[in-house]
Formats: C-alpha cells, structure tokens, sequence
C-alpha cells in the first residue's frame, strides 16, 4: 500500500475543527477589514532566498526545491509574506486608493522540518499583512486582529510576547554588539554560527545546537541598542495595545527565525502542557524594507501568521464545543414507486435550503431508520407507495417524539416553520462555531 509522506496528514473527521477556525477567520477578517490574497503555492527559489534570508534556517536547510521541465528553479513556499509582497509589488497593488492595504490568506506551506508534534511538512497558515502605514497604532491592530480570532475560538491560557529589534541603525548597533560579544567564543561554537557570525550575527540567537550555553544567555539585548525614534515606536505600540485591552509580555530575547523583520516582532503561544514544545501558534511583526528589496517602492508593513494544525490542537484540549453535524428530514423509503417521489421532494426541500438525506443502499426499513439516526435527522419522513396515491407524508419529529400526517404539498413550510420556530427558541445557544 502507498502511505502518505512523511510529515503530512490527512484531514478527517477533524476537519470540522478546521472549518470553525476558518469561519472565524473570515468573520474576523471581516471586521478588522482585511481582504482576501490568494497566491501560488510554488514561486521563484530566489524569492525566498531575498526575503526570508539567506541564512536562515527556513531557506539554508527547509525549502522544498525542484528544477521544473524547462530548467527554472522553483520552490514550494515555505511561508506566505514573501509570495504576498511579490504578488503586491506584481500587481502594483500599491496604487489601489485604499490605505493601508489590508490582506489576509490561508494556505498550505511547506518546509523540511524534523516532524514532532506540531510541526509537519505540510501545514496550514492564516496569514495578514498591512502596507502602507509605518504607524505604531498599525502594529497593534495587527495583534488585535491575531488575540480577536483566539478570542472568537474562546482559547484560553495564550500570552503574546512582544519585542522590538528597531530599524535599520538599531539592528546594525545590536549585530556589532552581538559579533563583540560572540567574538572570543565563536571558534567553539557550531559551524552554523561561524557562518551566521559572519553573514548575519542575529541569527546565531536563533541557534538550536549552543542555545543552553552561558554564552548565549548573557548576550546583549535588542532594547539596549534602539534609537530615539525606534524606542519611542515601540513603547507607543504598547499604549495602543493598552487602549484595547491587550495584555502583552515584553521578551527582549525573542529575535524570530526570518530575516525581513524590523521594528516590532512578536508571538502568541499557549501554554506547554497543551502543545510542548512546539506552542507559538502564531508569529508575526513589521518588515519595512522588504517591498523595497523585492523591486517594489519604499513601503512599510506589518503582518502575522498562525499555524492551522497547532490552534486545532490547542483546541481539542481546550474541549471547542464543536456544533453537532445534523441533517433536517431522512427519507425512508419504503418501495420503488415512493423513491422517485422522494427523489423529487428531497431536491425541492434541498433548494428551499432544507438540509435533506435518503436512502439509496434498498435498506430494510429498520436499518435506514438506524442511518438516519447516524445522520442526527432532526425529522424522519416515512414515504411508501400508499403516502404517494395519498399525495401525504407520516412525519416523525426526533425531538418532541410527535408524529404526523402531512400533506406533500404542505411539507416544505411545515418543515421551515418548525426549523424556524427551533432556532428561535434557541436565541441563547449561542456556543461554538455559531458563535
Ligand atoms: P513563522 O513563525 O515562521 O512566521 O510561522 C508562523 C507560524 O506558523 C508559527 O508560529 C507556527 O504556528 C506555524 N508553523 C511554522 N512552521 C510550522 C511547521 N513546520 N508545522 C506546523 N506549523 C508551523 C512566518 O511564517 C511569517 N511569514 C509570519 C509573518 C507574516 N510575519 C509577517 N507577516
């Protein structure tokens, strides 16, 4: 048998999880008023090299690479910003009237990682990215937006954790002051640092190997190095997040694994003992000059992206009242003649939107009664060749356990008086994906 590759999986009866998370993505979406993007899956391999970086480890040892027919090197995108910056640049989406512009995306991604829990090869992203604004107050929409779809979902025990690396001169004081402290311990650190010593100082924090080192925990913090105008950004960030009630905590030593990044970075985790090791759900923060090195004009901006597969975790464990998956009416059938009547009346039903289902396997009558038990019918309608001479059908209501005799010509707005009646009643069940 062919079994799936390693580091991907298949969506089943989780899928429903899946579905919840989305509808709050676009009803959150809606209200900060991001517009949807939608871009390739695969690109240019030198986009991701100019714009997650070099020497990161996403681009140096996690790109899916392939040299297509005609000779052109491509890879699997690994994350969405960069695709979403060229498709902005591409389509000059710079000149539309709307300011900032304001997008988001959900999509598959992948990257060469190590499987664990929480970490695939193929994953899911919800993505936003604002450009336009270089404006603090824009930073702390962008982790609103992120803490209102946690809040939608009702998750709880998330913390957003929040630093600053500054721009451009606050980033090249921080390198110098990193690369004076590395300087009389790199030779004993990994090759990788060495390199990253080298090329790009910031990236040996990220490093997985020296990580524990004395070294590494007594290096310089990006606060120290801020200019004026890159500390004041950051604490007015703060008092934005403050006005909407976001409580958020401030951790000098979090850098992020891409390159683009300046200003604030951030990210949301939950706690270990839902997800272990792998439990930032989401990560994000301000790249102001990555228009700009992809070809594009100077354009600030600010995004985020979750991991799908983590959140529906983190959701399982928090127990998500998942909404049962009912049908309206089943259709037993009991003869041939009443099954293209059924047929009939259940593509009518269907259209007045009247979720319906029906026999199709010849059952034995107890055996469909037991299928639309596993379909959850709210009703059961009973339809043999006597119901049809009568133009009638015997309904039997699951819940109150009534049965009764109608008219088919009736059925339909019986059926939607008493749907309608149901959901009226029920103004306060206002739980999970309904909400
Ligand atoms: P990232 O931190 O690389 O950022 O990924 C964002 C989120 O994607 C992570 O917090 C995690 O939840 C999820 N994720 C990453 N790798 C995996 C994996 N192998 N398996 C499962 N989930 C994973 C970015 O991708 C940036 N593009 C975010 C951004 C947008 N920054 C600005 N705009």
């Amino acid at each position: 048998m062919i079994k799936r590759m390693k580091g991907t999986y298949d969506i089943t009866s989780d899928i429903r999880y899946y579905q919840a998370i989305e509808k709050q993505i676009q009803k959150v979406s809606r209200l900060f008023n991001y517009q949807e993007i939608r871009t390739p899956h695969f690109e240019q391999q030198a986009l991701f090299h100019r714009s997650v970086g070099q020497d990161t480890d996403i681009v140096s040892k996690e790109t899916y690479d392939f040299k297509d027919r005609g000779g052109r090197m491509n890879t699997l995108r690994p994350e969405g910003t960069a695709g979403v910056v060229r498709a902005f640049i591409e389509n000059k989406l710079y000149a539309e009237p709307k300011l900032p512009q304001k997008y988001y995306y959900l999509g598959n991604m992948f990257r060469y990682e190590r499987p664990q829990k929480g970490r695939f090869r193929e994953f899911y992203q919800f993505g936003a990215e604002a450009f336009g604004s270089n404006h603090p107050a824009i930073d702390a929409e962008i982790i609103a937006y992120a803490v209102t779809l946690l809040r939608g979902l009702k998750l709880k025990n998330v913390t957003v954790h929040l630093n600053t690396l500054g721009d451009k001169a606050s980033k090249a004081a921080f390198e110098d002051a990193l690369k004076n402290h590395f300087k009389d311990d790199i030779e004993h650190m990994c090759q990788d640092c060495q390199t990253r010593y080298q090329e790009n100082p910031l990236r040996i924090l990220d490093c997985k190997v020296d990580q524990d080192k004395a070294i590494m925990q007594s290096a310089p913090k990006t606060i120290d190095y801020l200019t004026k105008t890159d500390q004041k950004h950051f604490t007015l960030v703060q008092d934005y997040l403050k006005a909407m009630n976001i409580d958020v905590i401030v951790d000098h030593n979090l850098v992020r694994g891409l390159d683009y990044y300046t200003h604030t970075v951030f990210e949301i985790k939950v706690s270990k003992d839902l997800l272990g090791s792998q439990n930032a759900i989401c990560g994000g923060g301000r790249y102001n000059h990555l228009v700009e090195t992809l070809g594009g004009p100077e354009v600030p901006a600010v995004g985020f992206a979750f991991g799908i597969e983590r959140l529906v975790m983190a959701l399982k464990e928090n127990d998500y009242p998942l909404v049962e998956d009912a049908i309206h009416l089943y259709l037993l059938i009991l003869d041939d003649t009443a099954r293209l009547k059924a047929v009939e009346i259940a593509q009518k039903l269907r259209l007045g939107g009247i979720i319906t289902e029906l026999d199709y396997m010849e059952k034995s009558f107890k055996a469909q009664f037991k299928q639309s038990a596993h379909h959850n019918a709210r009703f059961v309608g009973i339809l043999g060749e006597n119901e049809v001479k009568e133009n009638q059908i015997n309904v039997k209501d699951q819940q109150s356990e009534v049965e009764e005799t109608i008219a088919l010509d009736d059925l339909y707005i019986e059926l939607a008086q008493k749907l309608t009646k149901q959901r009226d009643d029920c103004k306060d069940c206002d739980k999970g994906e309904s909400s």
